[in-house]
This record gives C-alpha cells, sequence and structure tokens, in this order.
C-alpha cells in the first residue's frame, strides 16, 4: 500500500470525509444542501456509513460515535476502515482520499490501519489469483489528517501484520522447520538484522533435549533461528529478547489430536515464531533504539517410528529432567531450551509468544491474550497499555505456587502436563522452570487464527498481538 500527504484530495475519485457528529456534515462546505439532507436521512445510530454517489465521483462520509474511553473509540475508527474497505472493494477502487472532520486525533490513520488490515489476501494458491486480487494500492490523506511519521509507522506496521499473516497461512508442505528459518533470513535481510540458524548437528551439539524429543518422530530436520537487531544507539543495557514457539504442525504426536477438525488449524502452530519475526522486522525497519533478540526454536510435531511417547524422560538443555505424559505438550518442551538459551544474554526482560494451551482459547476466547510472568508491575501496566491503545488486550493469569505442584513428576524433575484444570497456567509453571529473569509468557492459541472474516481481521493467521507488541517496544524505556 502507498501512502501519501495530499495538498489536495478533490482529484482523488473516492473520497472519505470523517466526522464524529452528524450535525457537522450540514455545515461542511463540501457537501451541496441536498446530500447533507441525505446524509442525514441515511443516518441513525446503527448505520455510519453513507455513500454520495456523483458519477465522476464517490463521497463516502462516515461518522464515528465517540466512545467511553479513547481506545474504544480508536477502535471504532479501525473497524470503519474495515467497512470502508468493504464498499471500496466492491467498486474495485485503486485509490482513497481521507479528509479528517471529526475531533478524534489521528482519526484518519485509525481509519486507515482498519483498512489496509481488512485488504489483506493470501493468493498464492489461487489459479485466478490475478482476477482476484485487491484493487485498493494508494491512500491519501488531507493535509493535518497525517504527519509523514504516522505514515511510516502505519506501512511497516501494516506491512509486518501481512508478513507475519502469510507466514502463519503457509501449510506444512510449503512450510518446514528449514523453511521458517529461511524465511526469516530472507526478512532479516530485506529490514536489516541479522539472522543465524542452527542446524540439527548443531541442536544436538547444543544438547537441546526438548527441541529435539518433539523432533524424533519428524522426516524433517528442527532449526534455531537466532535473529539480533543492534543499533548503535539502544535505550535498553541488557537485551530485550523474543521467544516464538515454531511448531510449524503439531499433530499432537502420538498422542494425536483427538477430536473431529482438532487438526485443521495446526499449520497455525508456529504464529508465535512469525510473531517475533514480524516484531524484528518492524522494529529494524524503524530503527527502533533497542537490542532485541529474537529465538525461534522450529519443528513439526508428528507420530513417526522414533517418535517420543508418554512416560519418555527427557534431559533438556538446562539439564532438567521432564517425564513425558503426552506429546501434544509439545510447546513448551522447546521454549524451554529456547528460555534456557536466553540466560546467556543476561538479558532485561524476555516474552515469549506460544500457541500453547487450547485452555486459554477456551478459557478467553479469540478476545483477548492470556498472559502471565513474573516481570515486575511497571512492565505490565506498559503491556496493559499497549494491549488497550492496540485492542489486542491481555488478561493476566496467576502463577500461584500451588500450581506448580501439579506438574510435579513420580520419577523426573518435572511432568510435562498438569492434569485437566488451570491447563494455560500450569502450561506457564513448566516455562518458569527455565528462566532466571524477568519474563512474561504470552499465550496466543485463541487469538492466532480465525475461521472467518471479522471487521478488519481476515480469514487464516491474524497476527494477533504483534501491534500490541509493537507499542511496547516503541514505548520502551520512555519513562
Ligand atoms: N498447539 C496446541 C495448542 C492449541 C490448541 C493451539 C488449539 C491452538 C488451538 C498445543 O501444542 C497443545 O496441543 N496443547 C495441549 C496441551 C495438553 C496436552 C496439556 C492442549 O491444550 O490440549
Ligand atoms: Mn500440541
Ligand atoms: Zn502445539
Amino acid at each position: 500500500m502507498d501512502f501519501r500527504i495530499a495538498q489536495k484530495t478533490a482529484d482523488s475519485k473516492y473520497e472519505l470525509y470523517i466526522f464524529d457528529d452528524e450535525t457537522k456534515v450540514a455545515s461542511c462546505s463540501v457537501f451541496t444542501k441536498e446530500e447533507a439532507a441525505y446524509v442525514s436521512t441515511c443516518l441513525n445510530n446503527e448505520f455510519s456509513l453513507v455513500s454520495i454517489n456523483r458519477l465522476t465521483k464517490l463521497l463516502l462520509v462516515y461518522i464515528v460515535r465517540p466512545k467511553k474511553t479513547d481506545y474504544e473509540t480508536h477502535e471504532s475508527c479501525r473497524k470503519g476502515g474495515a467497512e470502508v474497505q468493504g464498499l471500496l472493494a466492491k467498486y474495485k477502487a485503486a485509490e482513497v482520499a481521507i479528509v479528517n472532520h471529526s475531533a478524534i486525533g489521528h482519526a484518519a490513520i485509525y481509519m486507515a490501519e482498519g483498512m489496509v488490515l481488512a485488504n489483506y489476501q493470501f493468493l498464492k494458491y489461487r489459479s485466478d489469483s490475478a482476477k482476484r486480487k485487491a484493487q485498493l494500492s494508494r491512500i491519501i490523506f488531507a493535509k493535518n489528517a497525517a504527519s509523514l511519521k504516522d505514515l511510516k509507522h502505519l506501512k511497516v506496521i501494516t506491512e509486518a501484520v501481512y508478513k507475519v499473516r502469510t507466514l502463519v497461512n503457509e501449510p506444512l508442505n510449503h512450510l518446514s522447520a528449514v523453511q521458517l528459518s529461511a524465511a526469516f533470513t530472507q526478512m532479516g535481510a530485506e529490514a536489516g538484522f541479522k539472522v543465524t540458524v542452527l542446524n540439527k548437528a548443531r541442536i544436538e551439539k547444543e544438547k537441546m533435549g526438548g527441541l529435539l524429543a518433539v523432533n524424533y518422530g519428524s522426516q524433517q530436520p528442527p532449526t534455531f533461528s537466532i535473529m539480533e537487531y543492534k543499533p548503535k544507539k539502544c535505550l535498553n543495557k541488557a537485551p530485550l529478547v523474543l521467544v516464538g514457539k515454531g511448531v510449524v504442525y503439531d499433530t499432537g504426536g502420538v498422542s494425536l489430536k483427538p477430536t473431529l477438525n482438532s487438526m485443521d488449524r495446526m499449520k497455525s502452530d508456529m504464529s508465535g515464531a512469525a510473531l517475533v519475526a514480524g516484531a524484528m522486522y518492524a522494529a529494524a525497519s524503524l530503527e527502533l533504539p533497542l537490542h532485541l533478540i529474537a529465538l525461534v526454536p522450529a519443528t513439526d510435531n508428528r507420530p513417526g517410528e522414533n517418535a517420543y511417547v508418554p512416560g519418555d524422560v527427557i534431559t533438556m538443555m538446562s539439564g532438567k529432567t521432564v517425564e513425558v505424559l503426552n506429546t501434544d505438550a509439545e510447546g513448551r518442551m522447546l521454549l524451554a531450551d529456547a528460555l534456557h538459551w536466553a540466560k546467556r544474554y543476561q538479558p532485561e526482560l524476555v516474552l515469549d509468544f506460544a500457541t500453547l494451551t487450547g485452555a486459554a482459547s477456551v478459557a478467553i476466547g479469540e478476545h483477548g491474550i492470556v498472559c502471565m510472568g513474573n516481570a515486575d508491575d511497571l512492565t505490565k501496566k506498559a503491556f496493559r497499555e499497549s494491549g488497550h491503545r492496540q485492542y489486542e488486550r491481555l488478561v493476566e493469569y496467576p502463577m500461584w505456587d500451588e500450581y506448580g505442584e501439579q506438574i510435579k513428576s513420580d520419577i523426573a524433575d518435572i511432568k510435562n502436563v498438569g492434569g485437566s484444570s488451570g491447563g494455560a497456567i500450569t502450561a506457564g509453571k513448566f516455562l518458569e522452570h527455565f528462566i532466571d529473569y524477568p519474563w512474561m509468557h504470552f499465550d496466543i492459541a485463541g487469538v492466532s487464527f480465525a475461521t472467518s472474516r471479522k471487521n478488519y481481521s481476515t480469514v487464516g493467521g491474524t497476527a494477533f498481538g504483534l501491534r500490541m507488541l509493537l507499542d511496547f517496544l516503541m514505548h520502551y524505556g520512555k519513562n
């Protein structure tokens, strides 16, 4: 998408006018008396978008009704943007100009964000992709509606969302662990961060027992990707480390996933990996003054002749032993090794993103992320605020000692499942065994993949959580 600021927007065939009060339409010089009267008859509380067809030009009027909080109002703008995108797609409009006549600061940017996110497509496997391709390719902002810096942010962030969604949408037969790592290398070359990929031999040498155990049943080798972005000026003294679960497909292993359809979306079990790589891409593209490292342990999880089985005891990279009682609890096995690896950086903060438990998804559904960790209150508050600003909200779960009892093993240090209750938390308690630094864990199982289109969230990978994380990084170290 091309974003521009124009001196005058009147040359565009499609123009969007944003208002926060329908009575202001009548006093706006753009519209004739008849048009303003038409708009006011069209508008009622449920109807926010009105189009006026001047034959040579289509004028769109969007009324944003201010909500109780700013963040909800901004979200209304994003949703409105998705609605506008839907209409423009029907007209096959290539370009739209946005004028903000509301008192809502950045309303044009929020609406454009919703438009662009809703305009995402995954056409790689369509033979008629040329015919299906979205026409919208340029958004023009009226002077005063946006600054160049706003546009740069919007461009980079939406591009990062697109990249993450596309990685998630790629099926296993086109995205093995090796191919995922190659995609990171490509992203690093584009945006300017370093990518090192450890191959199977190196992973064996490092004794990453958790990652190797999950990989035993696979026909394809695992990888461990290390991405690093270190600009000359950094606000953080020690690195911030991101960790992403890179299970390129999760069959459950020999504890094969049971119910009907439960594997349909399991190509998306690398959403955490895609998300952290997307964050590196955006951070480097925006040249954020932060030293960042991202780690992705990757493999598929499937039954095979050599697959790990319930009862196996695995020695993890940290030296801890794990009794495997369900091979479908594989995410924590490979994340454990990555979290252990992160200790070498003596990091300021470690953040992991993982489609870790169905329990998180069952508990809060598709509207938020379950998080937990030992980071300080200021960090947690910053995350809450970023979650609200980006409308990718967080719910913090407790990590009380009692939950830790549930993963005690009879024969090893811990076991990889904690029973039928508190599943999202016992998974977090498992990870806690492998950290010695401030850390937050984000369980994105409920939000990373959508089976239907909703507002600006398209079918398939959502990249949910990425904008929240980037918002956090952009505010990091500034207060
Ligand atoms: N990848 C799944 C979690 C998941 C479930 C993600 C649904 C997205 C949608 C994870 O590896 C898993 O299988 N977790 C198990 C853990 C259990 C065996 C302790 C689960 O949640 O059932
Ligand atoms: Mn699993
Ligand atoms: Zn999984």
